[in-house]
Formats: structure tokens, C-alpha cells, sequence
């Protein structure tokens, strides 16, 4: 099989990591398959926020359950040290598609390079709260960004197996 196609078909989202940090060269392949996801109008409306700080971690960690009203009470980023937050301006009309695909691209390279990631919700809540407008205008990030999703990585200490795909999956016109 293609190694690309075998690629879509095998990623999987990981929520158990080791302990090691993920490796520079691949955190910045990663990343720069994540420019190169398409745009409506080639806008690239996306920007992607790094975060491997602990200080930082431990924000977006707890703003994850308190800006939708639950208690810090559990890591929903699975013990991950590398996040990378996708955000996209609202002043275009693609944005959270763009966004979306940007978020795609990043899993499926990080999957192709063995870095484990998984699609974590609540970024749009997230950088709704005041502490999330306030670390934006702390890294000089202007703009209507909406948070899209955080993509969380490391090295994958599981190897989960997919659910089966369900019936009519597909339709066709003839
Ligand atoms: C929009 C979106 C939001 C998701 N949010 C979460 C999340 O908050 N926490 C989580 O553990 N997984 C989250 N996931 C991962 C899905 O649960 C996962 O993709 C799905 O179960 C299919 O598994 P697979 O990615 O291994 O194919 C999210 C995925 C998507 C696409």
C-alpha cells in the first residue's frame, strides 16, 4: 500500500505518552506540515501556538475544564508536554475549516513520524476566558482568533486499535 494512504489509514490518537520530549526536528516537521494545509482562498487565517513550558501547560491544562464550568480535577491533556494550539481568525470566512485541515495535517505528520497526538476540544472556550485573551496579548498574538483545537504529542506508549468503520459510509450518485 501507498505509505501516505497506509498513514491515514493507521493514525490513531494516543493518550498515553512517555516521558520523553519531543525531539526538535520533529516537532518542527510536524509544524511545517501544519503550513501547508490548505486555506479558503489561501488566506491562512491559522496560526499555531507551541506550548512545552510548564507554566503555560499548567494553564491550558486547567482552563481545559474550567472554561466550560468543571472542576480542575484531571489532565485532559493525557500527560502530554508538547501542545500545539491551533487558532484561526474569524475575519475569514474558511476559518474553521482552515483550522479543522491544519489540525489534520499536524496529527497525520506526527503519525507518520512516530510522535503519538490527539485532537483536544475546548480550545475555542478556552481562549474565551479572560486568561486565554490575556496570554494571546502576552505573545503579541492580535486579532480575532478563535481557538480551533489543541493537538497534544509524544511518544506513544499504547497502541490503540481503530473501532470498525460503520455501514453506509459512502453513498454514490449511480
Ligand atoms: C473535533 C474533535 C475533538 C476531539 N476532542 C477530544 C477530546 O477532547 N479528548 C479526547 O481524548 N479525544 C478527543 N478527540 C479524539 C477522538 O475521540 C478520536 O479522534 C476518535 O475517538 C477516533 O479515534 P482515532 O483518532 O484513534 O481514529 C477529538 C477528535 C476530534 C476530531
Amino acid at each position: 500500500m501507498n505509505s501516505a494512504i497506509e498513514n491515514l489509514l493507521t493514525r490513531r490518537s494516543i493518550r498515553k505518552y512517555t516521558d520523553e520530549k519531543v525531539r526538535k526536528e520533529d516537532l518542527d516537521t510536524i509544524l511545517e506540515a501544519g503550513k501547508y494545509a490548505p486555506s479558503g482562498s489561501g488566506k491562512q487565517p491559522v496560526i499555531m501556538l507551541v506550548v512545552q513550558d510548564e507554566e503555560t501547560l499548567e494553564l491550558l491544562r486547567r482552563l481545559n475544564c474550567t472554561s466550560v464550568g468543571n472542576e480542575y480535577t484531571r489532565d485532559n491533556f493525557y500527560g502530554a508536554k508538547t501542545v500545539i494550539v491551533v487558532l484561526a481568525d474569524r475575519s475569514s470566512r474558511t476559518y474553521l475549516y482552515d483550522g479543522a485541515l491544519t489540525m489534520g495535517n499536524l496529527m497525520n505528520a506526527a503519525a507518520a513520524i512516530g510522535v503519538g497526538s490527539c485532537w483536544i476540544h475546548r480550545a475555542r472556550e478556552t481562549f474565551e476566558t479572560d486568561e486565554g485573551k490575556a496570554l494571546l496579548k502576552k505573545l503579541g498574538i492580535e486579532g480575532d482568533y478563535e481557538g480551533i483545537g489543541n493537538c497534544i504529542l509524544g511518544y506513544p506508549a499504547e497502541t490503540p486499535v481503530p473501532k470498525p468503520r460503520k455501514e453506509n459510509f459512502v453513498y454514490y450518485s449511480k
